[in-house]
């Protein structure tokens, strides 16, 4: 599929996505966790456009969703799909969870006490029975980004692991504590922290058995990291092997648990690219600048976590000559940049760019900041380019909000 062509046909910017490298990834996973009883629930927060849901539910994957808004996605593509969906997050709303309680979602990650207490209410309310995990906090270090580490007593997240048993001694009859769940972070690259986190949640589910709940479920969240640069190597299979296998022994030990994966990153961050187009290209000082069509409310990831993207030209190239420089969008702000003294090949205005690995956080986090309407988004496949969401238009932005406002009447 020519690159070119998608950008000359559906404009720029562009997302661009592989949807049989999507599935691959998801097939990594199938194999290495073959041993034990598994669900894949995809983390729709990676990438929640429709197209990317529908992809992976046909393929029979569950969902991890953080919000009603990303339940409703999971709703809109496939009813069936809830049944394999877990919702987490610290701010589930009342309205949320009696969403959650009606569409039957295989388990709540429940975070707080007073979360407990208000599903409790609102379960009884609709006569229902809610399986839930309690999401624990194993005070586990993470080597990642400091913004995208979950897993310690000092984050906002989850319940301490120290005073789970007494928590689910709580759960009255409208809650069946179903299992523990557990999510250290994001983009980690080493499997220890992911093995000793599941050494924790084990011994707790031994205690919680003791203590006379049937738990089916661990939920050992998302969190498996890629390689953002590409002059390093990266052999996907043999990192997801290597996580399967600090996972997989202990929940083997346990017996009798179904294991949940909350994988987003991993299985589409590699399957997306940018599509960007030189507007212009100068220089201040000594530094070069090339000033490119898409901007951080296209992509937020280097201005938000310092993020290194792969960045390269589309076409055939203008020969071996390189320069450094910027690569900056054209919104007002000076953290607007994709790269920063990057060796480049020369490029020129008109020239196609390619932003890499840009399939996972990128889209998601858009926004409409100096009123630039949001990218379209392509998904190939076997069968050819489909739009999976057109690109937005200033009258989109503007139909939410109010053209005239009354004026003030003359004194
Ligand atoms: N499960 C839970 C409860 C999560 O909070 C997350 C991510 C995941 C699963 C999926 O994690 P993954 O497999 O994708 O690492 N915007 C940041 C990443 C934020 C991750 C938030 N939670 C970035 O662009 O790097």
């Amino acid at each position: 599929m020519s690159l070119e062509n998608l950008a000359r046909r559906y404009g720029t910017p562009l997302y661009v996505y592989s949807g049989g490298h999507m599935l691959s990834r998801l097939g990594m996973f199938e194999i290495a966790f073959a041993a034990v009883p598994h669900l894949v629930c995809y983390a729709v927060k990676a990438n929640s456009t429709l197209g990317i849901l529908q992809l992976f539910a046909r393929r029979g994957a569950g969902f991890d969703v953080v919000s009603g808004g990303e339940l409703e996605r999971v709703l809109a593509v496939d009813r069936r799909a809830v049944g394999r969906t877990v919702f987490s997050g610290i701010g589930k709303t009342a309205a949320e969870m009696d969403l959650a309680l009606r569409a039957g979602i295989l388990q709540f990650n429940v975070e707080s006490e007073g979360e407990l207490e208000l599903l409790a209410e609102r379960a009884a309310k609709l006569r229902k029975r809610a399986r839930i995990a309690l999401r624990v906090n194993p005070d586990v270090f993470a080597e990642t980004h400091p913004y995208i580490s979950t897993g310690m007593r000092e984050h906002k997240f989850g319940i301490d692991i120290r005073r789970a048993r007494a928590v689910y001694r709580r759960a009255g009859k409208h809650l069946d504590p179903s299992g523990v769940s557990v999510h250290i972070g994001s983009q980690i690259r080493s499997a220890e922290p992911f093995g000793a986190a599941a050494e924790r949640v084990a011994n707790l589910v031994v205690e919680l058995r003791r203590d006379g709940h049937a738990i089916r479920y661990v939920d050992a969240g998302g969190g498996l990291g890629i390689e953002y640069d590409a002059d390093k190597p990266f052999d996907a299979q043999e990192q997801v092997r290597r996580y399967a296998s600090a996972l997989v022994p202990v929940v083997r030990k346990l017996g009798g648990v179904t294991l949940l994966l909350e994988p987003g990153r991993f299985l589409v961050a590699q399957a997306g690219a940018l599509l960007t187009r030189v507007l212009y290209v100068k220089k201040n000082g000594t530094k070069n600048f090339v000033i490119v069509d898409a901007a951080m409310n296209d992509l937020i990831r280097p201005a938000l976590y310092q993020a290194h993207h792969q960045i390269v030209p589309v076409g055939p190239g203008r020969g071996k000559r390189t320069i450094v420089a910027d690569v900056v969008g054209p919104v007002c702000e000076t953290g607007d940049f994709f790269a920063r003294d990057r060796k480049l090949p020369v490029v020129a205005p008109g020239e196609l760019l390619a932003i890499l690995d840009t399939g996972a956080y990128g889209m998601v986090l858009a926004s409409n900041y100096n009123s630039r309407p949001r990218a379209a988004e392509v998904l190939v496949d076997g069968r050819g380019a489909h739009v999976i969401r057109r690109r937005e238009t200033i009258a989109d932005l503007l139909a939410a909000e109010r053209r005239k406002m009354p004026r003030r009447a003359p004194r």
